[in-house]
C-alpha cells in the first residue's frame, strides 16, 4: 500500500514536471521517468481523479492518452442589454411569477386544499412562528428540523422569496466581477427547496449564452420533494441550465461519487450556521472538503443571514479557512497583509427589499400582518478562491510606516489619516451616517461617523462607496465609545474622503 501511494506520488510529480516543460505529451512517454514503470492503463487510472485539480486533460489515442493543458475557461463577461435586463429585474423587486404559482401550487397539493384556505393559512402562519422562534434560540438549542410538511411550506412562504432574491443579487456580483464562466458545474450544498439553483436558472434566464449544470444535496426528504416539484414546474423553461435531482445526503459526510469531481461554483446558502454544535474547525473542514473538488479557477460562495451570531461566526470561519490556504476574493480586504480578529465583526449587505408576495399578502390579513411579510434583504457572505485572487489588489506597501486600525486607541483625541474598507451600508440615519469601517488589523470595532450636517463634496464619497471598497479618509478625529467598546472616526467639514484604487 504505502509503496503504490509513494508510486503514485511519484508519478503525478512527474506528470507535473512534464506538464511544465511542453503543452502536451504521451502518458507513454512518462514511464521513461519513472523508478518503477507502469502500464499505461494503470498510469491512467492512477492520475484520472487528479487532472481537473492540475487543469490537464487525458484524451484516448488507442492504447495510450495525450494528456494536454486545459485552456481556461473565459470569464463569461455580460453584454449591456444583459445588464439592463438584470437591473430591470432588480428594480422590479418580485419573485417571477411562474414560481410564486409553483409554490402555491405545491402547498395545495401537499395540504389537499387551497393554499389560500382560512385553515391552511393559520397552519402556515403557526409554522412561521415556530420557525422564527426556533431560529432566534441560541444554536445549540435550535431543532431546525425540516422532516414534517409544514416546516417546508412555511419556509417557502416566509424565507424563500427573500433568499432567492439574495442570491441573484451575489449572482449579480459574480457575473459582474467576471467569476462566472462560459459553461459551469455547481453545486449547491444544503439546497433545501431548491432556493440556489432556481435563482441560478432564473438569473440565467436574462444572460445570452452562459450554460450551468447543476447539482444539490439536501437530507431533508420534505426539502427534496419541494425541490423536485419546483424545479420540474419552473426551472425547465431554460433549456441552458440543467438541474440535477437533489442527493440526498448529509453534507458532513459526502461519498465521493456524490458530487461533482470538479466544480466552478460551490454554494454554501444559509445552511453552514444549521451544523449546531461544530466547531469552527468541523466547519472550517467541510469547506475544505469542497475546496479539495473546487477547478483551479473555482468560486467557494458561503451565504449566512445578516444577524449578529451567524453573520460574526461566517467571519471566524473565512479567517479559519484563509489560514488553510484559501483565499478570501471579497469582501475583505487584508491591506496589511496581517489576519484580522474576527469575534466582533459584524458586517452584512442591505439591498432593496423585495415586493411582497400573494402568498404573505394572504398570511399578513390578520391581527399581526408584521409577523409574516418578510421582504428585507440582508446577508453575510465571503468568496473564496484556491488561486489567490482578491477583489481588491491594494496593499499597503511593506515597510510603509502608517496609521493601523490596531494602534486606534493611541490615538483617541487626535486627528488622523486612515486607509480601510467601507466594511457595512449605512447604520445610521439621515442626521447621523455610521459605516463600519475595517483595515484587517482593528481589535475593537471601528466606526466612521458623518452627520448630516457635516456633508460635503469632499467627503460624500463615503456615502455613495459601494460596501468592500477601499477608502481614504483624511483628517478624523478619533473617539472612544465606552458604552460598544468600540472606535469612532468623525467624519467632518475638514475630513477629504475618496476611494484608493
Ligand atoms: C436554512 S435552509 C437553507 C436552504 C437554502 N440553501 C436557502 O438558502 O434557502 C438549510 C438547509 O440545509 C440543510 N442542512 C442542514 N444541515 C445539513 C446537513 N448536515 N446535511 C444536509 N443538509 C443539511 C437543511 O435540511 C436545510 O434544507
Amino acid at each position: 500500500m504505502y509503496r503504490q501511494v509513494m508510486t503514485d506520488t511519484q508519478l503525478i510529480s512527474t506528470i507535473k514536471y512534464v506538464a511544465s516543460t511542453r503543452p502536451a505529451f504521451l502518458l507513454s512517454e512518462i514511464a521513461n521517468y519513472l523508478d518503477e514503470p507502469q502500464p499505461v492503463s494503470r498510469m491512467y487510472t492512477a492520475i484520472q481523479p487528479h487532472l481537473r485539480q492540475l487543469c490537464l486533460s487525458a484524451t484516448k489515442l488507442g492504447e495510450d492518452y495525450k494528456i494536454s493543458w486545459i485552456v481556461p475557461a473565459k470569464p463569461y463577461a455580460l453584454n449591456t442589454e444583459e445588464e439592463m435586463r438584470i437591473a430591470a429585474f432588480f428594480e422590479e423587486g418580485t419573485i417571477p411569477p411562474a414560481l410564486e404559482l409553483a409554490i402555491e401550487q405545491y402547498i395545495t397539493k401537499k395540504v389537499g386544499k387551497r393554499w389560500d384556505d382560512p385553515v391552511i393559512l393559520s397552519r402556515l402562519r403557526r409554522a412561521i412562528v415556530a420557525q422564527k422562534d426556533d431560529y432566534w434560540r441560541p444554536t445549540h438549542k435550535r431543532s431546525l428540523q425540516y422532516s414534517k410538511g409544514y416546516h417546508v411550506l412555511g419556509y417557502l412562504a416566509y424565507h424563500f422569496p427573500v433568499y432567492f432574491m439574495q442570491t441573484q443579487h451575489l449572482l449579480a456580483l459574480l457575473a459582474r466581477d467576471g467569476l462566472l464562466k462560459e459553461e459551469m458545474t455547481i453545486l449547491d450544498i444544503g439546497t433545501g427547496p431548491g432556493v440556489v439553483p432556481l435563482a441560478i436558472a432564473d438569473f440565467y434566464s436574462r444572460l445570452d449564452t452562459a450554460r450551468a449544470t447543476l447539482h444539490a444535496v439536501e437530507r431533508s426528504e420534505e426539502h427534496c420533494e419541494a425541490f423536485t416539484f419546483l424545479t420540474e414546474h419552473v426551472a425547465h423553461t431554460n433549456t441552458r441550465v440543467t438541474i440535477k435531482p437533489p442527493v440526498r445526503a448529509d453534507i458532513t459526510a459526502l461519498g465521493s461519487g456524490q458530487i461533482p469531481d470538479s466544480i466552478d461554483l460551490a454554494v454554501f446558502s444559509n445552511v453552514i450556521n444549521e451544523m449546531t454544535g461544530a466547531s469552527v474547525e468541523a466547519r472550517a473542514d467541510l469547506v475544505m472538503g469542497i475546496a479539495d473538488r473546487l477547478a483551479p479557477d473555482g468560486t467557494i460562495l458561503i451565504v449566512e443571514p445578516a444577524e449578529e451570531v451567524t453573520s460574526t461566526g461566517l467571519r471566524t470561519l473565512s479567517l479559519a479557512v484563509k489560514k488553510r490556504g484559501l483565499s478570501i476574493y471579497a469582501p475583505c480586504t487584508f491591506i496589511h497583509t496581517t489576519n484580522c480578529t474576527p469575534d466582533r465583526c459584524w458586517s452584512f449587505v442591505t439591498q432593496k427589499p423585495i415586493r411582497p408576495t400573494p402568498v404573505m399578502n394572504a398570511l399578513a390579513a390578520c391581527d399581526e400582518p408584521f409577523r409574516y411579510v418578510n421582504t428585507d434583504i440582508k446577508y453575510s457572505y465571503v468568496i473564496l478562491r484556491k488561486d489567490g485572487k482578491t477583489r481588491e489588489a491594494y496593499r499597503v506597501p511593506a515597510g510603509t510606516r502608517g496609521f493601523r486600525l490596531s494602534g486606534i486607541h493611541l490615538h483617541v483625541g487626535r486627528r488622523v489619516n486612515i486607509i480601510a474598507s467601507k466594511m457595512s451600508e449605512d447604520l445610521g440615519d439621515a442626521q447621523t451616517h455610521l459605516f463600519r469601517l475595517c483595515d484587517g488589523s482593528a481589535e475593537k470595532p471601528v466606526y466612521a461617523v458623518l452627520p448630516a450636517f457635516h456633508i460635503t463634496t469632499e467627503n460624500n464619497a463615503i456615502l455613495s462607496a459601494p460596501y468592500g471598497s477601499i477608502l481614504r479618509l483624511e483628517n478624523v478625529l478619533v473617539r472612544y465609545n465606552k458604552a460598544h467598546d468600540a472606535y469612532n472616526v468623525l467624519v467632518n467639514r475638514q475630513t477629504r474622503v475618496a476611494a484608493v484604487k
